[in-house]
């Protein structure tokens, strides 16, 4: 467990929090761990109706820590980041997600799993997996032509480009943008408070009903994404990028 991820209770909400503001909330191998584990037991707990993802006012997350993408990058199905996406797309409870400034790579590519997304207007949000020599991961290249078209998906994942919280609202990928951070996390906070007074095996089957169309090819495409993605991040055009980012800071 650390403390970068902190977890809350509040009556049926269980909230989980990245805090590490000091690397912009940059996802490590111990984080995706405690995440991995916390959603595990919200599954499982009958007392937790929902789950809230959230950074602070000022930032989601700048996506995977990138000096672990060279140390220990992740290796096969076990890896912390793995099972934290896997128990993210398995989880049978509503997973909300509030997001404000920065959310960068895995950042924004979980929010395509969450199913209600809230975000602030000026948030950043990015995917430049090609930019640092990657490919997409977790689905996104399945999700996103499919919600936004293969023109719109190919800029933001081919060239990488940032758009902000009110274009994610305006394309479907959050339900809403509002005015800053604060706001961002009350109505987050908000909406995943109404599953408690909703009937939770009704919230069930039909979350299940949502995702069971694509679950078979969402899972094929994972697992080649994936292939993939290890093997990039041990590419020459990869370890470059990822060293010239670690050298600039
Ligand atoms: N992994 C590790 N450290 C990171 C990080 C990451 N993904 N993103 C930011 N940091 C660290 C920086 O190294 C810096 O640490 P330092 O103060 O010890 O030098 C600190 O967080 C602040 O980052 P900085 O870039 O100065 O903040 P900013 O406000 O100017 O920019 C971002 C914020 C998120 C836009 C920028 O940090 C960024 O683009 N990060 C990389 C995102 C990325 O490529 N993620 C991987 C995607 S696959």
């Amino acid at each position: 467990m650390t403390d970068a991820i902190q977890v809350e209770r509040e009556r049926g909400l269980l909230t989980l929090r990245l805090n590490r503001p000091d690397k912009k909330n940059a996802l490590t191998r111990a984080m995706y761990s405690h995440l991995a584990e916390a959603l595990q037991q919200a599954d499982s707990d009958p007392g937790i109706n929902a789950v809230l993802i959230t950074g602070s006012a000022e930032c989601f997350t700048a996506g995977n820590d990138i000096a672990d993408f060279i140390q220990q990058p992740p290796n096969g199905l076990d890896s912390p980041v793995f099972r934290f996406m896997h128990n993210l797309l398995e989880c049978r409870k509503p997973v909300i997600a509030a997001v404000a400034g920065a959310a960068v790579g895995i950042g924004t590519t979980m929010l395509l799993h969450c199913d209600l997304v809230y975000v602030s207007r000026d948030a950043r949000l990015r995917m430049p997996f090609v930019n640092l020599g990657l490919c997409p991961e977790f689905g996104s290249s399945l999700i996103l032509p499919r919600l936004l078209g293969q023109a719109k998906a190919a800029e933001l994942l081919l060239l990488g480009e940032s758009f902000s919280g009110e274009q994610a609202a305006a394309w479907g990928i959050a339900c809403e943008a509002l005015g800053s951070g604060e706001e961002t996390l009350a109505k987050a906070r908000e909406m995943a408070l109404r599953f408690e007074s909703l009937p939770p095996e009704a919230v069930r089957i039909s979350k299940q009903l949502m995702k069971a169309p694509d679950r078979e090819l969402l899972r094929k495409v994972i697992e080649e994404e994936g292939a993939l993605f290890t093997q990039r991040l041990r590419s020459p055009e990869a370890l470059a990028a990822l060293t010239g980012f670690i050298k600039r800071h």
